[in-house]
Order: C-alpha cells, then structure tokens, then sequence
C-alpha cells in the first residue's frame, strides 16, 4: 500500500494522512510550484506555519492542484509570540485569508513560548489557554476541523487538558533519529494526542550521519527514507521538507521495515550537531526579539 493514502484518526474523528509534505524554508513565491508537484506526486498532507511566510503560495498550490480540497489535509501554525485571545483571533483569520483555502484541516499554536523566550523556564499558561480560546471558537464555526499544539512540553499540554473545553489533536514535535524524545512521545499517545514528528532529517544535519547511512544500505534505502521510516514505526506522522520533486518521490518510497534491532540501534543515537542551525530556537539556539540570532 502506498504511504500516500495512510491515515491515522485523530481523537476527534478526522483522518490525517500519515505523510506530509514540510513548507519551512520553502519561499513564498517558490511555495504554489512546490505544493503542486508534491500534490502531483500523490502528497495529500502539507504542514506551513504563519511564521513560514509562505501561506498565500501554499493556499495558490492548494487551489491549482486539480486535487479537490477534501482530499487534501492542510496543517498550519498559530505565530508561536500570539499570546493574547485578540492576536490569537487575528491571526487566525489572517491565516484562513491568506491560505484561501475555505478551512483549515489542522491549526495548532506554534510554541508555548514565544521564539525569543523559548524553554526560558515561562510556560505563558494563561496565553497559551487565550491562544487556545480563540481555536477552540474556530473550530467549533468548523472553519478548522481539528486543533492542536506544537514544541509542547507535558507541563503545557496538562495546563490545556485541565482547563480547555476541546483536547489537542496533535502534538507536533522534534522527533529524529539522534534526538528523540520517547517520554514525551509515550505522555501523548498515552492521551490519545497523536504525536506529528517534525525535522525527520534533522534539517539536514544527519544527512552524512556514516552509522545512519550503514543501516540504510541494509536496507538498500537512502538514510532519508530510513529516518523518514524509523518515525512512522513510532507511529507519528512525519513532515520532511524538501522543495525537491525527486526527493519529494524518494522520502515516500517506504516499502520496507526497520527491523526491531535496528529500531533499538536507531534510538539509542542520541547526539546530532545541527551545525549552522543550531541557532534556531528548535534546535537549542536563541533569538532575540527581533528574530535575530541571540550572541
Ligand atoms: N513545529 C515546529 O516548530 C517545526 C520546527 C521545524 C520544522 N517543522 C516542520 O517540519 C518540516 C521538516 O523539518 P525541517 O524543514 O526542519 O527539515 P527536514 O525535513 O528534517 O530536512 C530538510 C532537509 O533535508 C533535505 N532533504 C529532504 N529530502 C531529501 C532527500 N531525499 N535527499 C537529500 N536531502 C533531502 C532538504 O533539502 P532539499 O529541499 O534540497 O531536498 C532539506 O535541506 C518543516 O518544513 C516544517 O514543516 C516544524
């Protein structure tokens, strides 16, 4: 069975195909193209973010793709810094314009913290709960069919099941080969919040990994379409990026299994350098307010 048409259904009844397509880094203007060929390719999921700046090109790609809009699943993310239920409804329907898809399968807050203040020790529990009012309100006009959350530690995600009205879907987190973090992961599908595996290929930074690659040649697949897999074996969705239509053909080409001692070998990796960037908040760096590289 193709990847392409392998769902999982979120706790609220909506299916999510178990593959998608990443957008960050991809331009704006480069976006509608590369949404296309991947649509083309037979990709039915595709994750942006406000924060991406690439909305208005994903929403264009969405519409021209000649694939109805109930067969696709578009995800995207809440500014990470909207704190407030105002900001919140804004840039919910700042979103909903620029997409001009009609709905959103998937929104979910980017980050309990905002970028510049992000894993400072705040976990901007009253914001996150404003943030996650307004959603709550889209989703139940059904102008988002599921809500979630992104970067959500389980302190945070407790803080919305203790006071929310509609669980999480989704927790969609940094999960690869070399930094995997299995009791997070264990806290969400213990809750039934499917967990959405982001950097697959940890941004790049794996790609000349030679003890990932000699598992990978076992297998006689490239070290992409291993960690692509060791992700799904952990039952998450998984969202590599690429802008690339071959590697768009080749990270969905995941007719094998990682065997179980392999699995056990691919986990017990636990170091990646993420090199130039590890200056992004999501890989331990820091920025300071203005999105600038923090000294
Ligand atoms: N929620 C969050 O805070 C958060 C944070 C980070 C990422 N994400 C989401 O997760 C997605 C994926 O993460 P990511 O963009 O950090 O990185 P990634 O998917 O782990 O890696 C992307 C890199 O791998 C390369 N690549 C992909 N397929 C390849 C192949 N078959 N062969 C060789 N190189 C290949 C890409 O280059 P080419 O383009 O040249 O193929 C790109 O340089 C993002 O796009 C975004 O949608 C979410």
């Amino acid at each position: 069975m193709s990847i392409f048409t392998e769902t999982y259904t979120l706790n609220n009844g909506v299916t999510i195909p178990k593959l998608g397509l990443g957008t960050w880094e991809i331009e704006n203007s480069q976006a509608a193209k590369a949404v296309r060929e991947a649509i083309k390719i037979g990709y039915r999921h595709i994750d942006t973010a406000e924060g991406y700046g690439n909305e208005v090109g994903v929403g264009e790609g969405i519409r021209t793709s000649g694939v109805s809009r109930e067969e696709l699943f578009v995800t995207t993310k809440l500014q990470a810094a909207y704190k407030t239920y105002d900001e919140a409804k804004a840039g919910i329907e700042q979103s909903l314009a620029d997409l001009d898809i009609d709905y959103i399968d998937l929104m979910i807050i980017h980050s309990p913290q905002p970028w510049n203040e992000f894993r400072e020790g705040e976990h901007f529990f009253e914001g996150n709960l404003a943030a996650w009012k307004a959603l709550e309100e889209f989703y139940q006009a059904g102008k988002i069919k599921a809500i979630g959350v992104s970067n959500f530690e389980e302190i945070d995600i407790k803080n919305i099941l203790d006071n929310g009205t509609v669980k999480p879907t989704v927790n969609q987190i940094l999960a690869h080969v070399g930094n995997t973090p299995f009791d997070l992961i264990d806290f969400c599908q213990k809750n039934d919040i499917l967990v959405e595996a982001y950097s697959p290929i940890a941004h790049g930074a794996i790609l000349g990994n030679t003890q990932v690659q000699a598992i990978a040649d076992k297998y006689c697949v490239s070290l992409p379409q291993l960690c692509i897999k060791y992700d799904l074996q952990l039952n998450t969705v998984v969202i590599p990026k690429t802008a690339n239509p071959a590697h768009m053909a080749s990270n969905a080409e995941l007719d094998f299994t990682i065997s179980d001692d392999d699995m056990a070998t691919l986990k017990a990796i636990d170091s990646i350098d993420y090199g130039d960037a590890s200056a992004f908040p999501v890989y331990g760096g820091k920025i300071n307010a203005d999105g600038s590289p923090r000294e």
